[in-house]
């Protein structure tokens, strides 16, 4: 029986009403990497789809560009940021070991009425966030939540290391997602999934409680990224293509009916190679990894930006999120914009 004290009205839904995008000025060049390291614009360009990545400079945190990817983010949903209630931020880079770069987040923006938090889930975390936050609103717990993928990952880069420092770029995504019950679908399913047993396939050690900043830490294969690219490789086709066909299967939704799968952006030939799987046709596979490299928990709220921004998704448009990453995880989200 509905209790009197159950306030949960059945008929709330997520629904993205803002997004942002935030990426530092600087541009690190595959010819640049090629003075570092022993690589060419060739090699990266065809292994990888990536041209360029935007890097921070040192003064350049995680929460400066998770601030600046909200603001766009709530200027696009004409909400007032002391309108916020929920904030959480995606990051593998945080700005501090604690507190949460959410803080830091919802301290610039004045959010006063927010509860922040950071998720890690690696570039999985917004995928994952997304899911969280469908839960709340759909409960009626919130009204509304800003969720931010936002990384710096060229801060534990392995810049002697070619194998990796060439696929990594900084950035911030953000959408503002509000409680809706006017029919409109907003978040319509989502789906999460890990496998601790790989966890060594990308990994940093440092600064955890396994080399605690008490060790001296001078190997950059401690303080730094560590990726056994093969494996993440092949693990990430299985688990996008699982995980998109599982989405269209519970959601009764066909290629046909979705108008953009847009991927975690960590190799345009592992996109490329699952979307293929799926009979995805190119166009409905968005790519934005040239100009950005991976950026981790960023690269779906910026891609999903980047499309919103070049009419490339339309509201009504049917959409499916997807992200693989550290840890391993997996997830996404399906959407109606
Ligand atoms: C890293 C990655 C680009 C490597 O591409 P690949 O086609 O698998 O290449 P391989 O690792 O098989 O290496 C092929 C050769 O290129 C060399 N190579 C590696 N990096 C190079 C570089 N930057 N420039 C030139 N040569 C390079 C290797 O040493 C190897 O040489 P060898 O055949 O003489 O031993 C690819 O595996 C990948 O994208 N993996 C996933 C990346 C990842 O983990 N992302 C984060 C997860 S979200």
């Amino acid at each position: 029986m509905h209790k009197k004290n159950d306030e949960r009205p059945p008929t709330y839904r997520a629904v993205i009403t803002g997004t942002g995008s935030f990426a530092p000025e600087k541009i690190l060049t595959n010819d640049d990497l090629a003075k570092i390291v022993d690589t060419s614009d060739e090699w990266i360009t065809t292994r990888t789809g990536i041209k360029t990545r935007h890097i921070t400079n040192d003064d350049e945190t995680t929460a400066f560009l998770a601030i600046e990817a909200s603001k766009r983010a709530l200027a696009s949903a004409k909400l007032d940021a002391k309108e916020v209630e929920l904030i959480i931020v995606a990051t593998i880079t945080p700005e501090m070991v604690f507190p949460s770069t959410a803080s830091f987040v919802q301290r610039a923006l004045k959010a006063k009425k927010a509860t922040a938090f950071d998720l890690s889930a690696a570039c999985g975390g917004f995928v994952f966030s997304m899911s969280i936050v469908q839960q709340f609103i759909e409960s009626g717990r919130y009204k509304n939540a800003l969720v931010i993928g936002a990384e710096t990952l060229t801060k534990i880069t392995d810049w002697t290391d070619r194998t990796s420092c060439i696929l990594f770029g900084d950035g911030a995504g953000a959408v503002l997602l509000e409680q809706s019950s006017d029919g409109r679908k907003g978040i319509i399913y989502s789906t999460m999934g890990s496998d601790g047993d790989r966890w060594e396939a990308l990994n940093c050690k440092a600064y955890g409680s396994r080399y605690p900043s008490s060790k001296k830490l001078d190997d950059p294969k401690k303080i730094c990224m560590q990726i056994k690219g093969r494996e993440v490789y092949q693990q990430a086709i299985r688990r996008i293509v699982e995980t998109v066909n599982k989405c269209l299967k519970k959601c009764n939704l066909t290629v046909d009916d979705t108008a953009m799968f847009i991927s975690h952006q960590m190799n345009a030939r592992i996109i490329e190679s699952a979307m293929k799987r799926l009979k995805v046709p190119k166009e409905k596979a968005f790519v934005n990894i040239d100009e950005y490299g991976n950026t981790s928990a960023a690269s779906v709220p910026i891609a999903f930006d980047d499309c919103v921004r070049a009419g490339k998704i339309k509201r009504g448009d049917i959409v499916i999120l997807v992200a693989f990453g550290a840890g391993l995880t997996w997830g996404a989200n399906v959407v109606e914009f």
